[in-house]
């Protein structure tokens, strides 16, 4: 009867922690997506000639609007300035732009083919690494790609986003779009996998692919191009 009893008790608390857990995977899952949907609404706006050219065109008030209305729109919400990592987000974000208008990475991306231009892969790199800062690394947000497609090696995707990437998002029967997230001793991690569109070809397809990517492999249209990975500890 004892035991019984002792078992019931421990039932009950299983069932307890393991809505509890759902619930907590669901809000991370939620959040996390929010961030990804938050960098690609202000990422799209930063592929324009124009501000690659020459980021001082940049206006940050009509980039922040543009970027929330981009938001609502993807995320059929509003954008809560109440959730503290997407005000961090956002926060990264203009501080990336405000510093790209005022010519702080002037000099940074100094030779190559795409030298001195601020591309949205260059953006997104930035805004991650202020985010992490202003999280203190308790959230993490960044672009990464297969070690085949590689350009920049600092994006170089770590052991556990090369397995989402290579056994998940690039084969052949993952359906396009679909996330992939779990639990990892690094905290919730999720990734949303992108794809090449014409404009990306024009340096991921064909010679000009072969001669930036680590591996001589070129961009095809709807292919695997890329990540958002998102880590919450
Ligand atoms: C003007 C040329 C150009 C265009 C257009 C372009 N890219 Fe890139 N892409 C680059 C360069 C150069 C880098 C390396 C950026 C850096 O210096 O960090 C890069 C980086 C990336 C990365 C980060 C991982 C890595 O390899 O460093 C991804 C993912 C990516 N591009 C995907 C895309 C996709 C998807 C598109 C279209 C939506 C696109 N790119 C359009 C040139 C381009």
């Amino acid at each position: 009867m004892i035991s019984y009893k002792k078992n019931t008790i421990l039932c009950v608390f299983a069932i307890v922690i393991s809505i509890a857990n759902t619930d907590v995977f669901s809000n991370n899952r939620e959040v996390a997506t929010d961030l990804t949907t938050l960098l690609r609404s202000a990422r799209s706006i930063t592929v324009n000639k124009a501000t690659i050219n020459d980021p001082s065109v940049f206006n940050i008030r009509y980039f922040v609007s543009k970027t929330k209305s981009n938001f609502e729109k993807s995320a059929g919400k509003e954008f809560d300035e109440s959730n503290i990592l997407l005000g961090q987000l956002m926060d990264s974000i203009v501080f990336v732009i405000k510093n790209a208008k005022e010519g702080k990475y002037e000099g940074k991306w100094a030779t190559g083919n795409y030298a001195n231009m601020f591309l949205p892969a260059r953006f997104a790199r930035l805004t991650g690494l202020k985010f992490k800062e202003l999280t203190g690394g308790k959230a993490i947000i960044r672009l990464t790609t297969s070690n085949q497609l590689l350009v920049n090696t600092e994006n170089k995707p770590d052991q556990w986003e090369n397995e989402v990437i290579e056994q998940k998002f690039r084969n052949p029967s993952w359906p396009k779009n679909k996330i992939h997230d779990n639990y990892t001793n690094d905290g919730f991690r999720l990734m949303l996998p992108e794809y090449y569109n014409e404009g990306c070809l024009s340096c991921h397809g064909g010679e000009n692919g072969k001669a930036i990517h680590t591996d001589p492999v070129e961009g095809h249209l709807g292919e695997f191009g890329g990540a958002i990975s998102v880590i919450i500890k």
